[in-house]
C-alpha cells in the first residue's frame, strides 16, 4: 500500500479571505438631512484599518446620540437633524441573556474603538441584551425582524435579520445583522437578471454595527425551495422581498434554508447548523444510515441519463461510486452526437439506450416523445395535441377517400410498412446539420422487404401508419426507451464549450452564451429543465469559472437556481483521487429541494492542487484545509499505472493481446479488475480480465518515428538533446552554429522549426518523454508528440490509447470502439474515472438523506476497495 502522509492545501486560507469580504463592516458617513451611520454591505470588502478609522467615527456619533448629546459629539453646528436610536423595554435577564450569547459575556473588556469583524477573536462584549429597539425616534425593531440597512449613497440598501441587541461594555448600542444576499451580491453577480428581483438568499454571515444603521423593517416572506415556480408567485403574499435559499460562499453553495428556529439563532446554536444534529449528522442522516451500509440492500434501481456521454467515463465512475455507497444507480440514457463513442459506450453498457445524437434533437424528440405518449393516452393527464390529432385525422379522411382518389392509388406502387423500429428528431438523411428538416423521423421496416430497405421517414409521410407508431410509442413508453419529465433520477454530463478554450482567439468574451461553440451550456440546463431530475452534475474545464470574469460558471450556477434547484460549485483535481495526473476540471451538483445536496468528496491521495483558479473561485477548491493534520496516501506516478504494461511497438496493430505478467503495483492491481470485483460482488475466482485491449499507440510517421529515435530515454529527454540545438543560460533554445544541420532520409530537418520556436524556445515539451516518476500535467486528446509529452518513456512510440486510460482511471475492462484517433479522443475528453466514481459515492449517500455537516465529505479509509472480496491471488494467477 502507498504510505500515508500529511498534507496541506490553500483552501481554508480562500474560505477564510471570502468569508471576511462577506462581512458587513462598519462604516459611518453623514446624509444630507441627518447623521446616520451606513453599513458596508455583505459582499463589500473593507481593509481593516480603514474599518478602525471609521467605526472610531461612528464610535463618535453613537455615544453621542445615547447620551443625547449629539451637538457636542459631532461637532456640527450646521443645523442637522441627529440621528437617534434607544433600546425600548426591559434588558433580557442576566442568566438567560449569558446563556444565549455566551461569547458576549466572557469578562474581556473589549471597547467598540478597536473591535474588528475581521479579527475572529475579538468578540465586543456585552453590558446587556434587549429585544426591542427604537431608531430615529418612531422606528420599532424587534429581535429577529427583518430590516434595511443604509448603504452609501446610491446603493442598494442592505437586507439583514437582526439576530441580537446589545449594548457594549462602552455604552454604545448594536445590533448583529445575519445578511440577506440579493443574486446580484451572490456568485451570480452581473448574470442576476435569471433570479427574480425579489428572490434574496440568507446568508451565515453576521456582524455587529451601529443600532442607527437600521433604516426600516422589512417582511421577507420565507417559504421552502418549491419546483413549482408558478404556484410559488401565485403564493407569495405582499412582501419586500422573499426567501427559500440560504447561500454559503465555500464552494458557492446555495442549499435549503434551515428550519427557522427564532430560540436558537445564538451563540451556542446558530440557524446554520439547526438542521444538523449533536451528533453532527443530520435527522435524515441517522433514519437511513442503516440502508446506506447494507450491501445486498440493492433495489430499487435508480436511473441515470448522461449527456454528451463520450465513451461514458463519467457515468461509469458515478455509478461505480454510488453502488459503493448502497444506491443502485444505472445508466438508462445516454446521448452523444460522436458514433464511435456512442459505439463504446454501448459494447461496455448493454443495458443503456445510447442515442448517437445532438443534444438540442435529443431535447426536441423528448418533447415530440410526450406528446405522442400523451396523444395515445399513455401517461396520466393527457393533453390532446392538435399537431397529432390533425396528422392522424388525415388516415381517417384517407380512408373515407373518393373512388377516384383510391382508383388512383391502386396505379401506384404501394409500400406497406411491416413495423416501426426507431424514432428521432430531425433528418436522419441529410448530409449537413443545416440541411437537416426538423420533426420527428421514424425508422421502418417495409412489408416484404428485408432490414437493408430499412428506412428513416418523416412522420408527417406516416400519416396512415397511426397504428404500427401507436405499437411502437406503446412499447418505448413501456420499455422507457426515452425518459419522460420526472423519469430520470440523475443527469450527469459534460457540455462542450469550445467557445472559451484558451486555444481558441475568437472567444467572444462579451456574450459567451452568443457564441454557437458555448451554446451546449443553454441545452443542458434545457434539458435539465424539461426533464426535472432528482440530481444534477455537470463537468467542465477551468475555463468555465476563468473566461470572461466567469461568466458561463455565473450562468449555469444562476439557472440551477432558476429552476429552485440547489446547487454547489467544486473544482477537483484528478491527482487527488489515485491518478498519476494533476487534470482540475469544475464541478457543478443541483439537487432539487426535496434532497440533500451531495457534498464533495476530500482528496484521498496527496497531490498539492495547482493550476490557475481565479481568485474568486478558489473558495471552490476541493482540498483539506491549511494545516488540518490528515493522512493521505502519496501521491502516484507514471510507473505505478503503466510499468506492468508488455513492451509494444510504434506500428503494434492487435487490439487485444495477453498481459504477460502480473501487477506489480497496488494500482494496477485494482485497475485489473473486473466490474463485479470493483464492487465487491460474488465472482468466480477467475474472474478478472486476462486480455489486454487498446494497448496500442498512435502510429508515428517515419520522420517522427526517426526523431524519436534519437531521443535518449532519460528523464527529461526531449528535441532538445538532438544534434545542433543549443540551450541557452535564459532557458531558450537556440541553433548551435558549430554544428550543423541534420536531415532525414525523407529530406526533412531531424530538428523542426515547430519545435524551436514553440512558446518562442522556451518549451521542452516538443518530443519529450514522460519519465517514471513524473506526474502527467493533463491526458489529451491528440497523441501528437510535437507540442506535449506523451512519448513512452524508454520505447519509441506515444503513450498507447490502454496506457493513456490507465492515467485517466478507466479500469482495464473498459473497452473502447473506433479508429485509433477517435479511441484516444474518447479517453482524453473523459472525466477521470476516479473522480466520477468518488463524486458518486457522495451522490449516493446524498440520495439516502446520509449527508454530513458542510460541502466536504471525507471519504472512508479503503475507498474505493470498501468490500474487496477477491485476494491478489487469484488476480495475479489471470495475467
Ligand atoms: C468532454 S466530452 C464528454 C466526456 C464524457 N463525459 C466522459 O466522461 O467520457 C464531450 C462530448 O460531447 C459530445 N458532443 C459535442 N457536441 C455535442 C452535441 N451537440 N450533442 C451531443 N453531444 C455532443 C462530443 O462528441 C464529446 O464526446
Amino acid at each position: 500500500m502507498p504510505s500515508k502522509r500529511k498534507t496541506r492545501s490553500n483552501a481554508s486560507t480562500a474560505v477564510a479571505a471570502n468569508s471576511d469580504s462577506g462581512s458587513g463592516s462598519v462604516r459611518s458617513c453623514s446624509r444630507k438631512s441627518r447623521k446616520k451611520t451606513v453599513v458596508e454591505g455583505p459582499a463589500a470588502t473593507a481593509a481593516a484599518e480603514e474599518v478602525a478609522l471609521r467605526q472610531q467615527q461612528q464610535t463618535r456619533v453613537v455615544d453621542a446620540s445615547v447620551n443625547g448629546n449629539a451637538d457636542a459629539a459631532n461637532g456640527s453646528d450646521d443645523g442637522e437633524e441627529e440621528y437617534s436610536a434607544r433600546f425600548l423595554g426591559d434588558p433580557v435577564l442576566e442568566e438567560e441573556a449569558k446563556r444565549r450569547w455566551p461569547k458576549r459575556y466572557q469578562g474581556k473588556t473589549q471597547t467598540a474603538r478597536s473591535r474588528s469583524n475581521s479579527d475572529e477573536d475579538v468578540i465586543l462584549q456585552a453590558r446587556r441584551h434587549y429585544t426591542q429597539a427604537e431608531v430615529d425616534g418612531m422606528l420599532l425593531f424587534k429581535l429577529y425582524d427583518d430590516a434595511h440597512v443604509k448603504a452609501a449613497e446610491g446603493e442598494d440598501n442592505y437586507i439583514c435579520k437582526i439576530v441580537e441587541m446589545f449594548e457594549a461594555v462602552d455604552g454604545t448600542l448594536n445590533f448583529t445583522a445575519q445578511w440577506y444576499y440579493r443574486a446580484k451580491d451572490t456568485v451570480i453577480k452581473n448574470l442576476h437578471n435569471l433570479i427574480d428581483p425579489k428572490r434574496v438568499f440568507f446568508s451565515e454571515i453576521q456582524d455587529d454595527n451601529p443600532l442607527d444603521c437600521l433604516l426600516e423593517k422589512l417582511n421577507i416572506y420565507r417559504l421552502p425551495l418549491n419546483v413549482d415556480l408558478e404556484a410559488k408567485k401565485e403564493t407569495i403574499p405582499t412582501c419586500n422581498y422573499y426567501c427559500d435559499t440560504f447561500y454559503q460562499l465555500p464552494y458557492s453553495t446555495f442549499i435549503n434554508l434551515p428550519s427557522e428556529n427564532k430560540e436558537t439563532v445564538s451563540e451556542t446554536s446558530s440557524t446554520i447548523s439547526s438542521e444538523v444534529d449533536a451528533s453532527g449528522r443530520s435527522e435524515v442522516n441517522s433514519q437511513h444510515s442503516e440502508a446506506v451500509h447494507h450491501e445486498e440492500n440493492k433495489e430499487p434501481e435508480f436511473s441515470l441519463l448522461d449527456l454528451y456521454c463520450g465513451c461514458g467515463a463519467m457515468s461509469t465512475g458515478l455509478c461505480l461510486g454510488a453502488n459503493l455507497s448502497g444506491f443502485n444507480l444505472v445508466t438508462r440514457w445516454a446521448v452523444d452526437k460522436n458514433e464511435h463513442a456512442c459505439e463504446s459506450l454501448k459494447l461496455n453498457h448493454p443495458e443503456t439506450e445510447v442515442r448517437n445524437e445532438g443534444a438540442e434533437d435529443f431535447l426536441s424528440l423528448l418533447k415530440e416523445w410526450e406528446k405522442l405518449c400523451s396523444y395515445f393516452s399513455l401517461i396520466q393527464n393527457p393533453v390532446p395535441h392538435e399537431q397529432y390529432v390533425d396528422l392522424f385525422k388525415a388516415e381517417e379522411d384517407d380512408d373515407a377517400g373518393t373512388d377516384e382518389e383510391n382508383d388512383e392509388i391502386e396505379d401506384e406502387e404501394v409500400f406497406e410498412v411491416s413495423e416501426v423500429l426507431a424514432v428521432c428528431y430531425g433528418d436522419p438523411n441529410a448530409k449537413k446539420e443545416e440541411e437537416k428538416e426538423k420533426g420527428l423521423y421514424f425508422k421502418v421496416s417495409w412489408k416484404g422487404y428485408a432490414s437493408d430497405a430499412d428506412s428513416w421517414e418523416p412522420i408527417k409521410g406516416l400519416s396512415n401508419c397511426k397504428e404500427r407508431i401507436k405499437v411502437f410509442v406503446t412499447r418505448g413508453f413501456q420499455s422507457k426507451i426515452l425518459p419522460l419529465p420526472g423519469d430520470v433520477d440523475v443527469i450527469c454530463g459534460g457540455p462542450p464549450c469550445q467557445g472559451i478554450s484558451g486555444f481558441n482567439r475568437f472567444r467572444n468574451k462579451l456574450n459567451p452564451l452568443d457564441d454557437e461553440q458555448n451554446k451546449q451550456l443553454i441545452v443542458y440546463m434545457d434539458i435539465v429543465q424539461y426533464l426535472q431530475p432528482k440530481f444534477s452534475l455537470m463537468e467542465n474545464v477551468v475555463d468555465l469559472v476563468k473566461f470572461a470574469d466567469g461568466y458561463l460558471g455565473r450562468y449555469a450556477l444562476g439557472r440551477l437556481l432558476q429552476m429552485n434547484y440547489q446547487s454547489r460549485m467544486g473544482i477537483m483535481a484528478a491527482g487527488a483521487y489515485g491518478l498519476p495526473q494533476f487534470r482540475l476540471r469544475v464541478f457543478l451538483w443541483g439537487a432539487q429541494p426535496s434532497q440533500k445536496l451531495p457534498q464533495f468528496p476530500l482528496p484521498t491521495h496527496d497531490v498539492i492542487v495547482r493550476g490557475v483558479i481565479p481568485l474568486e473561485f478558489e473558495i471552490c477548491t476541493v482540498a483539506y484545509s491549511e494545516g488540518q493534520d490528515v493522512d493521505l496516501q502519496s501521491k502516484l506516478l507514471l510507473e505505478d499505472a503503466i510499468s506492468d504494461l508488455p513492451p509494444v511497438a510504434n506500428n503494434e496493430h492487435r487490439d487485444e493481446m495477453p498481459y504477460g505478467g502480473p501487477p506489480r503495483t497496488e494500482f494496477q492491481r485494482l485497475i485489473r479488475l473486473s466490474k463485479s470485483e470493483m464492487l465487491g460482488l460474488p465472482t468466480s475466482s477467475k474472474c478478472s480480465e486476462s486480455t489486454l485491449y487498446d494497448h496500442r499507440p498512435l502510429k508515428l510517421n517515419d520522420d517522427d518515428y526517426q526523431r524519436v529515435c534519437r531521443i535518449p530515454k532519460k528523464k527529461g529527454g526531449c528535441f532538445r538533446d538532438l544534434p545542433g540545438v543549443r540551450v541557452r543560460p535564459d532557458n531558450k533554445v537556440e541553433w548551435d552554429p558549430a554544428v550543423e544541420r541534420q536531415y532525414l532520409e525523407s529530406g526533412k530537418p531531424l530538428v523542426p522549426d515547430y519545435a524551436m520556436t514553440f512558446v518562442n524556445g522556451a518549451s521542452s515539451k516538443p518530443f519529450a518523454r514522460l519519465w517514471w516518476d513524473e506526474t502527467v500535467p493533463t491526458v489529451v486528446t491528440r497523441a501528437e508528440p510535437h507540442n506535449q509529452a506523451i512519448m513512452h518513456p524508454e520505447q519509441d512510440r506515444v503513450l498507447t490509447i490502454r496506457e493513456n486510460a490507465r492515467l485517466q482511471g478507466f479500469p482495464d475492462y473498459y473497452k473502447l470502439c473506433g479508429p485509433i484517433k477517435q479511441r484516444y479522443m474518447q479517453v482524453g475528453n473523459a472525466v477521470a474515472v476516479p473522480v466520477a466514481r468518488a463524486l458518486g459515492y457522495t451522490l449516493g449517500l446524498a440520495f439516502q438523506g446520509s449527508v454530513t455537516e458542510g460541502p466536504l465529505y471525507n471519504l472512508p479509509d479503503k475507498f474505493p476497495m470498501l468490500r474487496e472480496r477477491v485476494s491478489s491471488v487469484s488476480t495475479e494467477e489471470n495475467a
